[in-house]
Formats: structure tokens, sequence, C-alpha cells
């Protein structure tokens, strides 16, 4: 399907983005680990969710779904029974990963499959730390799915993870759970803390010092879950709103987890104004209103540890980078040529089709700005957050872009082009 994106000359209103996927993803996989029933609210209805939803009911799990309101039945690590066929993780390179690391413990053999993306993604990076802690796993060229897992007797480990990846700690964090002894993981630089935060909220045992992280086997407790907004979501139409000055923007409801937002700190570097307000607490996890006043932006340098905190969002930093005034540098971002794309190589494309002055790195770009995109063609690559962060360099195009493959929004936000035209203020 093709989308077609008008330019717009303003952005305003007030509005609410689906449940954050991360956090649903977690509460899915713990509610089923825990032991009695959990309920979840605002659960993402994110393809990638339904992936993970349909695979633990694939391994037995009782998981009832009305509206954005989930009820899981949990009955504990023990209560999962070995699937039939092959669990398809479609999209999800969380799914894929998360479901390892529960599975690594598991007395029965498993295989986890993916879509043709999935199926380029790299898996060693769980493999291995999976395989040390006891667990036989199989893998195309012993690095790609399909994953054949042979779980059974666990003993923890000592792991210092290779790259900043939460899917990584968490796959081997969920197999800590279920392991003899402590698991310890260690991260090079911070990268989202969902895993700990709902673990220690399910009452697990689990202590966490700066980057240091230690996990034991324990029963979790199951516990009303609410998902807050997604941030990743919200941060599209952040974008749309932040380099025009005199549009004001609020999004409601967003989850604002400081492993998270570095998307907004870089925002502020370049000049725009986001507000968090009315700050508060969901089950562990920090909640806010977003209010966004468009300003004129002016270029950013990212790099080093603050990429975990924003990797979904370079594809939209680089969509920024071509209004602000100067040139923006990306580096350190390599991982993101191991995403649902390769997301340098799609930006880089794309933003030059529009006619932009984009230079690629190995691990990152350069974008010079700021520059007037003129509407054309561009392809989504069948990733979801490349044809959203085309969709708002759309917006700040002359004339209309064409994006083609938008039905690919719905891996993280279903009602994505709608919620965009929402915004638009026209004259
Ligand atoms: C995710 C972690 C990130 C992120 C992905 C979701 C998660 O991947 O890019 O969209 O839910 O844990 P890595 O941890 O592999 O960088």
């Amino acid at each position: 399907m093709e989308a077609r994106v008008r330019g717009a000359t303003a952005i305003g209103g007030e509005v609410r983005v689906p449940g954050d996927k991360s956090i649903s993803h977690r509460a899915l996989i713990l509610g089923a680990l825990a032991h009695g029933e959990m309920e979840i609210q605002g659960i993402s209805p994110a393809a990638d969710v339904e992936s993970t939803a349909r695979c633990l009911r694939a391994l037995g799990v009782e998981i009832s779904l009305a509206g954005d309101r989930a009820v899981i039945a949990g009955a504990g690590p023990e209560g999962l029974s070995p699937p039939r066929a092959p669990l398809d993780c479609g999209n999800s390179g969380t799914t894929m990963r998360l479901l390892a690391g529960v599975l690594a413990g598991r007395p029965f053999e498993s295989v986890l499959v993916g879509d043709e993306s999935l199926s380029r993604r790299p898996m060693r990076r769980i493999i291995e730390p999976l395989s040390r802690m006891g667990a036989e796993i199989s893998a195309r060229d012993g690095n790609f799915p399909p994953l054949r897992i042979r779980g059974g007797e666990l003993r923890g480990i000592s792991y210092a993870l290779p790259v900043a990846s939460a899917q990584v700690k968490s796959a081997v964090l969920l197999a800590g759970l279920q392991a003899a002894g402590d698991t310890e993981v260690v991260e090079p630089a911070p990268s989202r803390d969902h895993t700990e935060r709902m673990l220690a909220y399910l009452g697990a045992p689990i202590e966490v010092e700066g980057r240091r992280i230690r996990v034991r086997a324990g029963e979790l407790r199951a516990r009303p879950i609410a998902v807050p907004g997604d941030f990743s979501s919200a941060a599209y139409l952040i974008a749309a709103c932040a380099a025009r000055p005199g549009c004001t923007l609020l999004v409601r409801d967003v989850g604002v987890n400081p492993t998270r937002t570095g998307f907004l700190d870089v925002l502020g570097e370049m000049g725009a104004e986001v507000i968090a307000l009315d700050e508060r607490k969901m089950n562990g996890e920090p909640v806010a209103d977003l209010l966004v006043r468009g300003r004129e932006l002016r270029a950013a340098e990212v790099g080093g540890e603050l990429v975990p905190r924003l990797i979904d969002e370079l594809p939209l930093l680089a969509v920024l980078a071509t209004q602000a005034e100067g040139t923006t540098v990306i580096r350190d971002a390599g991982e993101l040529r191991v995403k649902e794309s390769d997301r340098i190589a799609a930006m880089a494309g794309n933003l030059r089709r529009l006619g932009a002055e984009v230079r690629e790195f190995p691990d990152g770009m350069e974008i010079r700005g700021p520059c007037r995109l003129r509407g054309a063609r561009l392809s989504g690559f069948r990733d979801h957050r490349i044809v959203m962060a085309c969709a708002v360099a759309g917006l700040y195009a002359s004339g209309e872009t064409a994006i083609e493959g938008a039905e690919w929004a719905a891996i993280s936000f279903p009602g994505f082009f709608r919620v965009l035209e929402g915004i638009r203020r026209d004259g």
C-alpha cells in the first residue's frame, strides 16, 4: 500500500499514542512466567506484540484480549508446554530474543522462526550467553533464524554485554530467572531497562547497581500493569511539530523512562522546547504529558552512550536534521544496520530523493541543513520506523510525498497515518 503525504504548513492539537511496544512484550512474557492472573491495561495493538501473544499461546499460555485490555493466566515457567509447531515471531526481534531467553530454561525443544527481515538479523549475540548458561541452540550459519532451542537446567553466568542491547540483556535475565545461582549482566552503556523495572515490580530477586544487574531464580507474583503511551511512537508526532516556530502540540500519557528519551535530550540541544507536564509513575515506569513548542532548530552531534537511548529515533532525527541550521552528525550507531532494515542506507537514500545532502558512514551519517525538501516517491523498506520517518519528512516537504509499503507502520503503530493527519492544522 502506498501512502501520500502532503506538505503541512502547521501542526497542532492534543493526541494520545498507543501503548508502549517494549513494555507490552514484557508484560505478556512476564505475565506468563508469573503465578496468578495478570491484567494489562493499555496494551499495544502493534503487530509485533501480537507476535509475542501468538507464540505464548502456542506454548499453552491462556491470554484473553479485549480492546487494549489483556488478561494472562500465568502458571510459572513450568506452566509452558512444548509447542507443536515452529513459533512464528513475525517481524519482531524482541519476541524472538526474549522468548529465546525463556525457552533456554525449559526442558523441551522449540523452534523460533521469523519473516524475511527477522531471518536476516543476528542471533549469535543471544546464542553465545544462553549456550554458556547450558542451553543447546542451533541457528542458520550459527547466527540467523530459525533458532532451534533445546532448553534445560541452566547455571548462572556473569556476562559483559559486547553490544548495548536491551533485547540481549533481557534474554540473559529471563534465562537467569530459571538458573541455578546468580546471573549477572554488565552493560557497556545504558539501554532500556523495562525488564528490570517490571521484574522488580513483580517481586523477582533482582538488584541493579549502575550498569551491573543481578538476578536469581525466584517466583513472580502477578500484579496489574498499566502500559504508558509509546515514546517511540510519540516521537514522530513530536518531530512533526518541533521544527515549526509558532506551532504547539500536546501528547498525553507518554512513557518517559530516561533510558528511552535520548531523543528529547537531542531536541533540547537543537533548540526545540519539549516540556514534561504532570510527571507520574505507573507500575515503576515514569509517565508524563509532553508539550511541544516548535522552534528554529540548530544541528546536533550524536554519539557514544547516548545512542542506545534513542536508537529507534535516529531515522527520525535524520529527518529533523534537514530542517536544522548546520551539519548534524550521527556516529556510533552501527546497530542501525541490523534493525528491521539497514536504517542508515534506507534514510540516506530516501532523504537524498527529497533533495537533502547526506553523507553515509559505516556507523552513522551526516546531514547538512537547513534544506528545502521536495516531495518525492520514497521506499519504506518494509520497515515501520522508515515508513513513519518518511511520513514526517513528507510533512516538511513541498508538494506530495508517496511512501511505498505504508502498511508496515502497523508493526508498531496501527493507525499512524490517521493520527498524523489529525494533527495537521493547514491554513
Ligand atoms: C527493544 C530494544 C531495542 C530496540 C527495539 C526494541 C526492546 O533493540 O531497537 O526496537 O524492546 O528491548 P536492541 O536492544 O537490540 O538495541
